[in-house]
Protein backbone atom coordinates (compact mmCIF):
# COMPACT_ATOMS: atom_id res chain seq x y z
CA UNK A 1 0.00 0.00 0.00
CA UNK A 2 1.81 3.24 -1.08
CA UNK A 3 -0.37 5.28 1.89
CA UNK A 4 -1.71 3.79 4.98
CA UNK A 5 -3.18 7.24 6.10
CA UNK A 6 -4.44 10.63 4.51
CA UNK A 7 -1.34 12.32 2.87
CA UNK A 8 -0.36 15.44 4.21
CA UNK A 9 1.21 18.62 2.87
CA UNK A 10 1.21 21.57 0.70
CA UNK A 11 -0.39 22.59 -2.79
CA UNK A 12 0.60 25.53 -4.98
CA UNK A 13 -3.33 26.29 -6.17
CA UNK A 14 -4.76 27.95 -3.21
CA UNK A 15 -2.86 30.94 -3.27
CA UNK A 16 -0.50 31.02 -6.35
CA UNK A 17 -2.73 29.49 -9.13
CA UNK A 18 -1.17 28.99 -12.31
CA UNK A 19 1.89 31.37 -10.97
CA UNK A 20 4.45 28.74 -9.86
CA UNK A 21 7.88 27.82 -10.79
CA UNK A 22 11.61 26.70 -9.64
CA UNK A 23 12.35 29.31 -7.18
CA UNK A 24 8.90 29.01 -5.45
CA UNK A 25 8.83 25.49 -5.43
CA UNK A 26 12.15 25.22 -3.95
CA UNK A 27 11.10 28.36 -1.19
CA UNK A 28 8.04 26.41 -0.51
CA UNK A 29 10.13 23.40 0.24
CA UNK A 30 12.30 25.39 2.37
CA UNK A 31 9.87 26.89 4.21
CA UNK A 32 8.22 23.09 4.76
CA UNK A 33 11.33 22.12 6.37
CA UNK A 34 11.88 25.17 8.45
CA UNK A 35 8.53 26.28 9.45
CA UNK A 36 8.51 22.84 11.05
CA UNK A 37 5.74 21.34 9.09
CA UNK A 38 7.60 18.88 7.24
CA UNK A 39 7.67 17.39 11.02
CA UNK A 40 4.46 17.07 11.70
CA UNK A 41 4.01 14.96 8.59
CA UNK A 42 3.10 17.61 5.33
CA UNK A 43 5.61 15.97 3.47
CA UNK A 44 4.05 15.88 -0.31
CA UNK A 45 4.85 18.86 -1.93
CA UNK A 46 2.14 19.61 -5.34
CA UNK A 47 2.85 21.61 -7.84
CA UNK A 48 -0.95 21.89 -9.43
CA UNK A 49 -1.68 23.59 -12.50
CA UNK A 50 0.28 25.76 -14.93
CA UNK A 51 3.56 23.96 -14.86
CA UNK A 52 3.36 22.62 -18.70
CA UNK A 53 4.31 24.12 -21.79
CA UNK A 54 0.84 24.45 -23.99
CA UNK A 55 2.07 21.96 -26.60
CA UNK A 56 3.44 18.89 -26.18
CA UNK A 57 6.88 18.03 -27.79
CA UNK A 58 7.57 15.82 -31.10
CA UNK A 59 7.26 12.90 -28.98
CA UNK A 60 4.05 13.72 -27.49
CA UNK A 61 5.20 14.28 -24.10
CA UNK A 62 4.67 16.60 -21.66
CA UNK A 63 6.77 19.77 -21.54
CA UNK A 64 7.75 21.45 -18.39
CA UNK A 65 7.38 25.42 -18.98
CA UNK A 66 10.74 26.56 -20.42
CA UNK A 67 10.64 30.00 -18.49
CA UNK A 68 8.84 28.49 -15.05
CA UNK A 69 10.84 25.73 -15.21
CA UNK A 70 13.97 26.47 -16.97
CA UNK A 71 16.13 23.09 -15.89
CA UNK A 72 12.79 20.84 -16.46
CA UNK A 73 11.30 19.07 -13.01
CA UNK A 74 13.99 16.48 -12.60
CA UNK A 75 16.29 18.81 -10.92
CA UNK A 76 13.20 20.02 -9.01
CA UNK A 77 12.25 16.83 -7.93
CA UNK A 78 15.50 15.90 -7.09
CA UNK A 79 15.93 18.85 -4.43
CA UNK A 80 12.48 18.71 -2.85
CA UNK A 81 13.77 15.11 -2.59
CA UNK A 82 17.15 15.85 -0.77
CA UNK A 83 14.78 17.72 1.85
CA UNK A 84 13.47 14.24 2.77
CA UNK A 85 9.87 15.77 0.82
CA UNK A 86 8.28 14.33 -2.25
CA UNK A 87 7.18 15.79 -5.38
CA UNK A 88 3.20 15.83 -6.53
CA UNK A 89 2.39 16.96 -9.82
CA UNK A 90 -1.24 17.38 -11.81
CA UNK A 91 -2.78 16.25 -14.99
CA UNK A 92 -5.77 16.15 -15.90
CA UNK A 93 -8.65 13.25 -17.70
CA UNK A 94 -10.02 15.28 -20.03
CA UNK A 95 -8.34 17.10 -22.99
CA UNK A 96 -7.42 20.00 -21.49
CA UNK A 97 -6.39 20.85 -17.78
CA UNK A 98 -9.09 23.05 -16.08
CA UNK A 99 -6.70 25.99 -16.87
CA UNK A 100 -6.31 24.87 -20.77
CA UNK A 101 -3.11 23.51 -20.72
CA UNK A 102 -2.23 19.96 -22.15
CA UNK A 103 -4.13 17.13 -20.44
CA UNK A 104 -3.40 13.30 -20.18
CA UNK A 105 -6.61 11.99 -22.29
CA UNK A 106 -5.46 9.42 -24.66
CA UNK A 107 -1.77 10.12 -23.30
CA UNK A 108 -2.04 8.36 -20.35
CA UNK A 109 0.57 5.66 -20.42
CA UNK A 110 3.20 8.30 -21.62
CA UNK A 111 2.41 10.38 -19.21
CA UNK A 112 2.63 8.31 -16.43
CA UNK A 113 5.97 6.97 -17.67
CA UNK A 114 6.96 10.42 -17.75
CA UNK A 115 6.23 11.59 -14.37
CA UNK A 116 7.54 8.34 -12.76
CA UNK A 117 10.94 8.99 -15.10
CA UNK A 118 11.09 13.01 -13.19
CA UNK A 119 10.90 11.07 -10.33
CA UNK A 120 7.29 12.03 -8.95
CA UNK A 121 5.86 10.69 -6.20
CA UNK A 122 1.72 11.97 -6.21
CA UNK A 123 -0.51 12.95 -9.20
CA UNK A 124 -3.29 14.91 -8.87
CA UNK A 125 -5.68 14.29 -11.69
CA UNK A 126 -8.46 16.97 -12.19
CA UNK A 127 -11.77 16.25 -14.31
CA UNK A 128 -12.04 19.30 -16.08
CA UNK A 129 -12.46 18.92 -20.35
CA UNK A 130 -13.60 15.06 -20.42
CA UNK A 131 -14.82 13.97 -23.10
CA UNK A 132 -18.69 13.77 -23.12
CA UNK A 133 -18.80 9.87 -24.98
CA UNK A 134 -16.16 8.55 -21.93
CA UNK A 135 -17.13 7.71 -18.40
CA UNK A 136 -15.02 9.46 -16.23
CA UNK A 137 -14.29 6.12 -14.49
CA UNK A 138 -12.85 4.32 -17.59
CA UNK A 139 -10.30 7.31 -17.56
CA UNK A 140 -9.58 6.79 -13.87
CA UNK A 141 -8.96 3.38 -14.40
CA UNK A 142 -6.89 4.20 -17.23
CA UNK A 143 -4.80 6.39 -15.35
CA UNK A 144 -4.80 4.10 -12.68
CA UNK A 145 -3.62 1.27 -14.59
CA UNK A 146 -0.92 3.31 -15.99
CA UNK A 147 0.10 4.82 -12.68
CA UNK A 148 0.16 1.08 -11.00
CA UNK A 149 2.50 0.05 -14.30
CA UNK A 150 4.76 3.11 -14.35
CA UNK A 151 7.51 1.33 -11.69
CA UNK A 152 7.32 4.32 -9.64
CA UNK A 153 5.02 4.85 -6.46
CA UNK A 154 3.08 7.14 -6.96
CA UNK A 155 0.00 8.39 -4.80
CA UNK A 156 -3.13 8.81 -7.38
CA UNK A 157 -4.79 11.41 -5.97
CA UNK A 158 -8.27 11.59 -8.24
CA UNK A 159 -10.26 15.22 -8.24
CA UNK A 160 -13.34 14.92 -9.87
CA UNK A 161 -15.64 16.91 -7.36
CA UNK A 162 -17.73 14.37 -6.19
CA UNK A 163 -19.33 14.21 -10.09
CA UNK A 164 -21.01 10.99 -11.54
CA UNK A 165 -21.30 9.49 -8.28
CA UNK A 166 -17.78 9.64 -7.83
CA UNK A 167 -18.17 7.60 -4.44
CA UNK A 168 -19.52 4.54 -6.44
CA UNK A 169 -16.72 3.57 -8.65
CA UNK A 170 -13.33 5.62 -7.23
CA UNK A 171 -11.95 2.73 -5.28
CA UNK A 172 -12.26 0.53 -8.53
CA UNK A 173 -9.47 3.24 -9.66
CA UNK A 174 -6.68 2.55 -8.00
CA UNK A 175 -6.95 6.06 -6.42
CA UNK A 176 -5.46 6.28 -3.18
CA UNK A 177 -7.87 9.73 -2.20
CA UNK A 178 -10.75 11.27 -4.11
CA UNK A 179 -11.73 14.66 -4.10
CA UNK A 180 -15.74 14.68 -2.82
CA UNK A 181 -16.59 17.99 -3.22
CA UNK A 182 -16.26 21.02 -5.67
CA UNK A 183 -13.57 23.71 -5.10
CA UNK A 184 -12.69 25.48 -1.79
CA UNK A 185 -12.42 28.97 -1.26
CA UNK A 186 -10.98 31.03 1.62
CA UNK A 187 -14.50 32.06 2.33
CA UNK A 188 -17.08 30.65 5.62
CA UNK A 189 -19.76 30.08 3.17
CA UNK A 190 -17.37 27.68 1.14
CA UNK A 191 -15.80 25.95 4.41
CA UNK A 192 -19.71 25.25 5.46
CA UNK A 193 -20.63 24.33 2.59
CA UNK A 194 -17.83 21.88 1.72
CA UNK A 195 -19.00 20.38 5.28
CA UNK A 196 -22.27 20.00 5.08
CA UNK A 197 -21.31 17.93 1.87
CA UNK A 198 -20.31 15.49 4.12
CA UNK A 199 -22.91 14.03 5.28
CA UNK A 200 -24.18 11.74 2.77
CA UNK A 201 -20.65 10.47 2.35
CA UNK A 202 -19.24 8.89 5.55
CA UNK A 203 -19.85 5.70 4.28
CA UNK A 204 -17.93 5.91 1.49
CA UNK A 205 -14.58 7.01 2.72
CA UNK A 206 -11.83 4.04 3.77
CA UNK A 207 -8.69 2.74 4.47
CA UNK A 208 -6.13 3.77 0.84
CA UNK A 209 -8.91 5.57 -0.40
CA UNK A 210 -9.39 8.54 1.69
CA UNK A 211 -11.87 11.25 1.23
CA UNK A 212 -10.22 14.62 0.03
CA UNK A 213 -12.70 17.48 1.43
CA UNK A 214 -10.17 20.05 -0.57
CA UNK A 215 -6.76 22.14 0.44
CA UNK A 216 -7.39 23.87 3.11
CA UNK A 217 -7.59 27.43 3.40
CA UNK A 218 -6.52 27.76 7.07
CA UNK A 219 -4.39 30.82 7.15
CA UNK A 220 -5.07 32.20 3.70
CA UNK A 221 -6.50 35.80 5.22
CA UNK A 222 -7.99 36.66 2.04
CA UNK A 223 -5.28 36.59 0.01
CA UNK A 224 -4.43 34.53 -3.05
CA UNK A 225 -6.01 32.72 -5.80
CA UNK A 226 -9.19 31.35 -4.22
CA UNK A 227 -8.53 34.22 -1.35
CA UNK A 228 -12.32 36.45 -1.39
CA UNK A 229 -12.98 37.42 1.75
CA UNK A 230 -10.99 35.53 3.62
CA UNK A 231 -12.13 34.00 7.07
CA UNK A 232 -11.10 34.75 10.91
CA UNK A 233 -8.49 32.49 12.82
CA UNK A 234 -11.35 30.72 14.86
CA UNK A 235 -13.34 29.56 11.61
CA UNK A 236 -9.93 28.54 10.29
CA UNK A 237 -9.36 26.19 13.78
CA UNK A 238 -13.11 25.15 12.74
CA UNK A 239 -12.13 24.69 9.57
CA UNK A 240 -8.65 22.32 10.42
CA UNK A 241 -10.49 20.54 12.87
CA UNK A 242 -13.18 19.26 10.57
CA UNK A 243 -10.94 17.99 8.25
CA UNK A 244 -9.16 16.33 11.04
CA UNK A 245 -12.41 14.81 12.52
CA UNK A 246 -13.31 13.61 8.62
CA UNK A 247 -9.62 12.00 8.20
CA UNK A 248 -9.53 14.23 4.87
CA UNK A 249 -5.53 14.48 3.23
CA UNK A 250 -4.65 17.35 4.77
CA UNK A 251 -3.17 19.93 2.38
CA UNK A 252 -1.85 23.40 3.42
CA UNK A 253 -2.97 26.08 0.80
CA UNK A 254 -1.73 29.18 1.99
CA UNK A 255 1.66 30.69 1.64
CA UNK A 256 4.26 28.92 3.78
CA UNK A 257 6.97 31.10 3.94
CA UNK A 258 4.60 33.81 5.53
CA UNK A 259 2.94 32.40 8.01
CA UNK A 260 1.57 33.99 11.16
CA UNK A 261 2.70 32.19 14.79
CA UNK A 262 -1.39 31.61 15.24
CA UNK A 263 -1.52 30.33 11.91
CA UNK A 264 1.30 27.71 12.21
CA UNK A 265 -0.30 26.90 15.42
CA UNK A 266 -3.36 25.34 13.96
CA UNK A 267 -1.65 23.99 11.35
CA UNK A 268 0.82 22.44 13.78
CA UNK A 269 -1.49 21.12 16.44
CA UNK A 270 0.54 17.44 16.57
CA UNK A 271 -2.89 16.38 18.68
CA UNK A 272 -5.38 17.06 16.47
CA UNK A 273 -2.93 15.81 13.12
CA UNK A 274 -3.04 12.38 15.24
CA UNK A 275 -6.86 12.29 14.57
CA UNK A 276 -6.58 12.91 11.61
CA UNK A 277 -3.69 10.19 10.55
CA UNK A 278 -5.53 7.91 13.32
CA UNK A 279 -4.10 4.21 11.95
CA UNK A 280 -7.57 2.40 12.40
CA UNK A 281 -9.40 4.92 10.38
CA UNK A 282 -12.90 3.95 11.54
CA UNK A 283 -15.83 5.70 10.10
CA UNK A 284 -16.86 9.34 11.30
CA UNK A 285 -20.83 9.39 12.23
CA UNK A 286 -23.00 11.69 13.07
CA UNK A 287 -23.91 11.63 17.25
CA UNK A 288 -26.24 14.33 17.20
CA UNK A 289 -27.91 17.68 15.78
CA UNK A 290 -28.13 18.74 12.23
CA UNK A 291 -26.32 20.49 9.25
CA UNK A 292 -25.27 23.35 11.09
CA UNK A 293 -24.38 22.19 14.55
CA UNK A 294 -23.64 19.12 15.03
CA UNK A 295 -21.34 16.13 17.28
CA UNK A 296 -19.96 14.10 14.61
CA UNK A 297 -17.65 11.53 16.10
CA UNK A 298 -14.66 8.62 15.32
CA UNK A 299 -13.49 5.89 17.26
CA UNK A 300 -10.00 5.86 16.97
CA UNK A 301 -7.34 2.99 17.06
CA UNK A 302 -6.86 3.01 21.07
CA UNK A 303 -10.25 3.32 22.20
CA UNK A 304 -10.48 6.82 22.59
CA UNK A 305 -12.91 8.53 20.80
CA UNK A 306 -12.35 12.16 18.57
CA UNK A 307 -15.49 14.27 19.29
CA UNK A 308 -16.56 17.52 17.30
CA UNK A 309 -19.02 19.71 18.75
CA UNK A 310 -19.64 22.43 15.65
CA UNK A 311 -21.16 25.30 15.41
CA UNK A 312 -21.66 26.39 12.02
CA UNK A 313 -24.25 28.99 12.78
CA UNK A 314 -24.07 32.39 13.64
CA UNK A 315 -26.11 32.16 17.22
CA UNK A 316 -24.42 30.36 20.31
CA UNK A 317 -25.08 27.02 20.91
CA UNK A 318 -25.96 25.12 24.01
CA UNK A 319 -24.10 21.79 22.85
CA UNK A 320 -24.79 18.58 24.15
CA UNK A 321 -24.47 14.55 23.70
CA UNK A 322 -25.72 11.48 25.12
CA UNK A 323 -22.77 8.95 25.82
CA UNK A 324 -25.66 6.29 24.58
CA UNK A 325 -25.62 7.55 20.98
CA UNK A 326 -21.88 6.48 21.16
CA UNK A 327 -23.22 2.83 22.31
CA UNK A 328 -21.79 3.73 25.83
CA UNK A 329 -25.08 3.25 27.72
CA UNK A 330 -26.14 2.74 31.36
CA UNK A 331 -25.15 -0.68 31.89
CA UNK A 332 -21.75 -0.12 30.68
CA UNK A 333 -20.92 1.91 33.77
CA UNK A 334 -18.59 4.09 31.60
CA UNK A 335 -17.92 7.97 31.52
CA UNK A 336 -15.64 10.13 29.20
CA UNK A 337 -12.17 11.79 30.57
CA UNK A 338 -11.95 14.07 27.87
CA UNK A 339 -8.99 16.76 26.63
CA UNK A 340 -10.19 19.56 24.30
CA UNK A 341 -7.02 19.85 21.62
CA UNK A 342 -7.14 23.90 20.95
CA UNK A 343 -7.04 24.59 25.03
CA UNK A 344 -5.45 21.61 26.21
CA UNK A 345 -8.48 22.16 28.60
CA UNK A 346 -9.01 18.43 30.00
CA UNK A 347 -12.79 17.83 31.45
CA UNK A 348 -14.91 14.59 32.31
CA UNK A 349 -18.40 13.86 30.91
CA UNK A 350 -20.98 12.68 33.50
CA UNK A 351 -22.61 9.15 33.42
CA UNK A 352 -24.66 9.67 30.98
CA UNK A 353 -23.92 13.23 28.92
CA UNK A 354 -22.09 15.76 28.23
CA UNK A 355 -22.83 19.26 27.23
CA UNK A 356 -21.02 23.04 26.76
CA UNK A 357 -21.35 25.97 25.32
CA UNK A 358 -19.97 26.98 22.03
CA UNK A 359 -19.79 30.04 20.39
CA UNK A 360 -21.12 30.98 16.35
CA UNK A 361 -18.61 29.73 13.89
CA UNK A 362 -16.73 27.73 16.55
CA UNK A 363 -16.02 23.95 17.72
CA UNK A 364 -14.28 22.10 20.42
CA UNK A 365 -12.79 19.17 19.34
CA UNK A 366 -11.94 16.59 22.23
CA UNK A 367 -10.27 13.28 22.23
CA UNK A 368 -12.12 11.11 24.81
CA UNK A 369 -10.72 8.41 26.98
CA UNK A 370 -13.74 5.93 28.03
CA UNK A 371 -13.01 4.86 31.91
CA UNK A 372 -14.26 3.26 34.71
CA UNK A 373 -17.33 4.53 36.81
C1 LIG B 1 -9.92 22.34 -10.52
C2 LIG B 1 -9.55 21.65 -9.22
C3 LIG B 1 -8.72 22.59 -8.36
C4 LIG B 1 -7.47 23.01 -9.13
C5 LIG B 1 -7.86 23.63 -10.46
C6 LIG B 1 -6.66 23.86 -11.36
O1 LIG B 1 -10.78 23.40 -10.32
O2 LIG B 1 -10.68 21.22 -8.53
O3 LIG B 1 -8.38 21.96 -7.14
O4 LIG B 1 -6.64 21.90 -9.32
O5 LIG B 1 -8.75 22.80 -11.19
O6 LIG B 1 -7.01 24.43 -12.60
Amino acid sequence: MIVKTPPLGWNTWNTFGINIDEKLIKEAADALVETGLADCGYNYLVMDDGWSEHKRDENNRLVPDHVKFPNGIKPVADYVHSKGLKLGMYSCCGYQTCAAFPASYEYEFIDAETFAEWGVDFLKYDYCYKPNNEPGQLLYRRMGTALANCGRDIVFSGCSWGADNTHEWIKSTGAHMWRSTGDIFDTWDSIKALTKAQNPLFAYNGHGCFNDMDMLVVGMRGKGNVGFAGCTDVEYRTHFSIWALCGSPLMIGCDVREMSPEIAAILKNKEVIAIDQDPAYNQVFRVTGDEDRFVWARLLANGDYAIGMVNLSDTPWKASFALSDMGINGTCKRKFEMKELWTGEETSSLEGYFMVDIAPHDCKLYRAKVVKI
